[in-house]
């Protein structure tokens, strides 16, 4: 090999290897080193320059087109189309009025799952000035402002958004290049111009649509560190400003390792959503990471509205806030003289390429808000039960005899377990979907091995393909140019971590079929259906590339530069891996496929988690937020890092990892090839037995988990979410990231701090709200911060009164050991004495459910009288045949005993049922009621 590529390799590899100790915030842009984010954001606030000729506009049932003029001579005219959809939602897309050529857009159902349903409106007023629209059946109105163009949303008569207000609306039309005489002077034309454009705020030169400009140095090549974009198309990009008057908070975003409530950029770069591979990434800035989901949410105590920004070029987002963003000395002023700015958020969003295509989902509440972003972007399938279990991974578990070293760890200590995973090394060379055969002899023996103890087992299948002659994914791909081309038109090269690589077009749906069809039990030798997928740097990430990506000069198919997609990439590879295992099971099992790179829309394809996070506390606590942001954005399924990747966490940390991943959707632990092992049972006994009692709570909790899972199906609303989602108007939630919900029942603030004795939880809900400790069962009124002290083994948790969750008390070596065990079914009396809550039950592996085969039954107890269960699976006239019952009834709160308890199974003579009741604890419980959990019944408190 040349001496050079070994240097690079090297290099590449040691950073890789992790030599290095923080993020090199060289190797990233900061918008003072891109192009576009310079210009845009350099815009300043003024009266827009566009307007609308109100005699031309072409008004359909539920579309408003028109035509945006400027006063900036230079600025091209824009078409704007603005569409009433169904639920609440208002879509407006801006585009060039005639571009020299098509501008990307994402095709439907790549991210929006089919053409949006639109809606019929009214027009309640119109005048010179402006047009009124209103839907039929609700109250929000939409009202365009025709010079300068601006458009206003109002729910109830309130104004919640405003477009373009801020006049920062701009579109760098597209252009043929002009020649300049000499590269200096065009450099030193640009110079001028910009010192023009600073001072002169008023004039059409804000527009910065000055042809002298199109020979400015980054507009039609941009160097960064070694390399350089072509930019054959020159500038492209395009901004709006969007605000929320009335707010003081916005959310989402993803993915940054940032507060969960934004913060304001007014000081920092703006959100930067471009998926990259960050090397040990720092916390608490606005940096980009793995994936983006360009969703915002502003929530106050009346209205919550989301912001869906349909773009999957590089996107930087600017966030100001009024009341943020005040000086010190003008909030004295503001005390002194007793008033109070309405509080505003501004926002500004720009991308490199495409078009301005932006979502307005009007709520009015964040459930609404939820069901509307589903809506467009569909939801998360609901996952086979062992994918919501624990899983154990590392870099890696080096051969078959580990493999089974840790399979028996884990019965050995009584640990439940569903999943192994092997990382890289399990292949020959990385060449994925091959297995070394030195270390892995015998695949379909190790996977048949855990599966006799309900175990699976998921390997690593990464996007880059190594460039070897022979290995059957390279020469077909090369045969059929799946690959991905340079300028040239060449398969690209870069490196990765086979060394020479090539990045299969994903965006192409020949190639995401030709993907798919390796994971055909043919095509992957040595899989079983036990074998699931985990897709990693699909950002993708590029060791040797700009920013450690690919160039975004690449093309891709019809032409479309890597520029156009790139954010979109890692979901393609998410989804071609999916359909996959669909495939192979000629859709009849649930796939499980866990991705680091995203978009909006990955959701439907499975897990996410957080990538190379650190085993610091810090990061422990940034868990929280991360986690919430990917929630609130459709990411249901997503975690971290359990322990951290790098480094070596000591066993306190560790243990509180474990207890605050318990409670975390995806719960893996994970770790860096260089750390020490850290399997539970090699800590001391204590944390050993507090991290197996983390995992058992949550194997307990898997039923409602599950009823979760299966809910935000339907829904789309988050499993974990922030405690405004349950309590919207409680505005001492809003800024709250260190604890949070599962579903609507259960509270979490999970110790995340070295040496704590007690931590301080909020109870949300006011006095009349009860919340009952996880694990004392004693009652605690809403409205207050309650300190709990805390020792190794205790996670501070809540059951909120007037919920039912359905558990499973029996501790098995994995879910799927316990399908058929009995359920124990938890009631928290609310202060009306009452409790509801929902128990959904199937095979848990397999798609039989969208036939109607499952179990879906509401439990409600109405003041402490009388509990019954309703089929709430009735219409599909399938339901599921099942041998499960209900083996205990727990009631939380109860005040007194009932002389008699009895139950009444379908139509049957009433049973007295064996109940035992602690004054003390104030907890009633039913044995053995050994009712089958599809049963229509109704228990008798007497
Ligand atoms: C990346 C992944 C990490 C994995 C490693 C080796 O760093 O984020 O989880 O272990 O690659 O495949």
């Amino acid at each position: 090999m040349d001496w050079w590529k070994t240097l690079i390799i090297v290099g590449v590899l040691a950073s890789f290897c992790h030599l290095a100790h923080s993020v090199d915030r060289g190797n990233f842009k900061t918008c003072q080193q891109s192009g576009f984010c310079k210009r845009q954001r350099d815009i300043p606030e003024h009266e827009s320059p566009y307007y609308v000729d109100p005699t031309a506009l072409q008004i359909s049932q539920s579309s408003v087109k028109f035509q945006l003029n400027s006063r900036s001579p230079k600025a091209a005219p824009l078409a704007v189309s603005l569409f009433t959809l169904i639920d609440n939602t208002v879509r407006v897309k801006i585009d060039e009025a005639s571009p020299l050529e098509k501008r990307y857009e994402v095709p439907v159902g790549d991210v929006l799952t089919s053409e949006p349903k639109e809606q019929n409106f009214k027009i309640i007023g119109r005048d010179s000035g402006k047009m009124t629209l209103s839907t039929a059946n609700n109250n929000n109105k939409v009202i365009i402002y025709f010079d300068p163009f601006q458009v206003n949303l109002l729910v109830d008569e309130k104004l919640v958004t405003s477009i373009n207000s801020r006049g920062l609306l701009k579109v760098e039309h597209l252009r043929k290049r002009k020649i300049s005489s000499s590269s200096t002077e065009a450099a030193e034309n640009n110079n001028n111009n910009n010192d023009n454009e600073n001072k002169n705020d008023d004039d059409d030169d804000n527009d910065d649509e000055n042809d002298d400009d199109d020979d400015a140095p980054d507009m039609w090549e941009e160097t960064f560190k070694t390399h350089t974009d072509t930019k054959p198309k020159g500038p492209t990009s395009v901004g709006l400003d969007i605000s929320f008057p009335g707010f003081q908070h916005v959310y989402g975003i993803p993915e940054h390792a940032d507060s969960f409530a934004l913060k304001s950029s007014k000081n920092t770069d703006p959100y930067r959503l471009y998926n990259l591979d960050v090397f040990e990434y720092e916390l608490y800035n606005p940096m980009a990471l793995y994936g983006s989901v360009p969703f915002m949410l502003a929530h106050n105590a009346l209205n919550t509205v989301g912001l869906f920004w349909l773009n999957a070029a590089e996107t930087w987002i600017d966030v100001y806030s009024n009341i943020a963003d005040k000086n010190v000395f003008s909030k004295l002023v503001e005390f002194v003289k007793g008033d109070q700015e309405i509080p505003l958020i501004d926002t500004h969003w720009f991308s490199e390429s495409g078009i301005i295509d932006v979502f307005i989902l009007l709520g009015p509440q964040p459930n609404d808000v939820f069901r509307q972003y589903a809506k467009l972007t569909g939801t998360t399938s609901l996952p086979p039960l062992f994918a919501l279990a624990y899983h154990q991974s590392r870099w890696n578990y080096n051969d078959e005899q580990d493999v089974f070293n840790v399979n028996d760890g884990f019965d050995e200590n009584d640990i439940p377990l569903d999943v192994i995973w092997l990382d890289i090394e399990h292949t020959v060379g990385k060449k994925y979907f091959t297995w070394d055969s030195d270390k892995f002899p015998n695949s379909v023996g190790m996977l048949d091995r855990l599966a006799a103890r309900g175990r699976k087992m998921v390997t690593i299948v990464d996007p880059h393909t190594k460039r070897e002659d022979g290995y059957f994914l390279y020469s077909d791909g090369k045969a059929n140019s799946y690959f991905t081309k340079d300028r040239q038109g060449n398969d690209f090269e870069g490196w990765c971590w086979p060394g020479s690589s090539s990045w299969l077009d994903f965006t192409r749906e020949d190639v995401r079929r030709f993907w798919s069809s390796m994971f055909s039990y043919d095509n992957y030798k040595g899989s079983t259906k036990d074998l699931f997928i985990w897709n990693d740097m699909n950002e993708p990430s590029v060791f040797n590339g700009p920013e450690i990506t690919m160039p975004k000069d690449l093309l891709h198919n019809d032409g479309w530069e890597h520029r156009d997609i790139h954010n979109i990439y890692g979901l393609y590879v998410h989804r071609a891996t999916y359909e996959g295992l669909l495939e192979r099971s000629e859709n009849h099992d649930r796939p499980f496929v866990l991705s680091r790179a995203f978009f909006a829309g990955s959701q439907r394809y499975g897990a996410v988690w957080t990538g190379d996070n650190t085993g610091e506390w810090e990061h422990l606590k940034v868990t929280i937020p991360m986690l919430l942001s990917l929630s609130v954005t459709g990411i249901t399924f997503s975690g971290a890092d359990v322990g951290g990747f790098f480094k070596s966490p000591d066993a306190e940390l560790l243990t509180r990892w474990y207890q605050a991943a318990a409670f975390q959707p995806f719960f893996r632990a994970h770790a860096h090839l260089d750390t020490k092992r850290r399997e539970p049972w090699l800590l001391p006994r204590e944390n050993m037995l507090a991290i197996r009692q983390a995992i058992r709570i949550r194997y307990m909790l898997l039923p409602y988990w599950y009823t979760q899972f299966f809910n935000s199906e339907k829904d789309g609303a988050p499993v974990m979410r922030p405690l405004w989602v349950e309590y919207p108007s409680d505005v001492k939630t809003f800024g709250l990231d260190d604890q949070h919900m599962i579903g609507p029942a259960i509270l979490i603030k999970p110790v995340v701090d070295q040496g704590s004795v007690g931590i301080n939880v909020y109870l949300p809900g006011g006095a009349h709200e009860l919340w009952y400790e996880f694990d004392s069962y004693a009652a605690y009124h809403g409205g207050q911060d309650l300190y709990v002290p805390v020792h190794l083994q205790k996670i501070p948790a809540f059951l909120r009164g007037g919920h039912i969750v359905p558990v499973r008390e029996r501790v098995r070596r994995s879910s799927v050991l316990s399908a058929h065990d009995p359920y124990t079914i938890v009631a928290t009396l609310d202060a009306r004495m009452s409790a509801t809550g929902d128990l959904y039950h199937d095979d848990f592996h397999s798609n039989e459910y969208k036939n109607g085969k499952f179990v879906h039954r509401r439990f409600t107890l109405e003041n402490m009288s009388t509990f019954t269960s309703v089929d709430l699976n009735k219409g599909s006239g399938r339901s599921m045949i099942t041998d499960a019952w209900i083996e205990k009834i727990l009631i939380l709160g109860v005040k007194q005993n009932p002389s008699r308890v009895t139950l009444t199974s379908q139509g049957q003579h009433p049973v007295n049922l064996v109940t035992s009741y602690s004054s003390q604890l104030k907890v009633l419980t039913i044995r053995k009621p050994a009712v089958n959990i599809n049963a229509d019944f109704k228990i008798l408190f007497h």
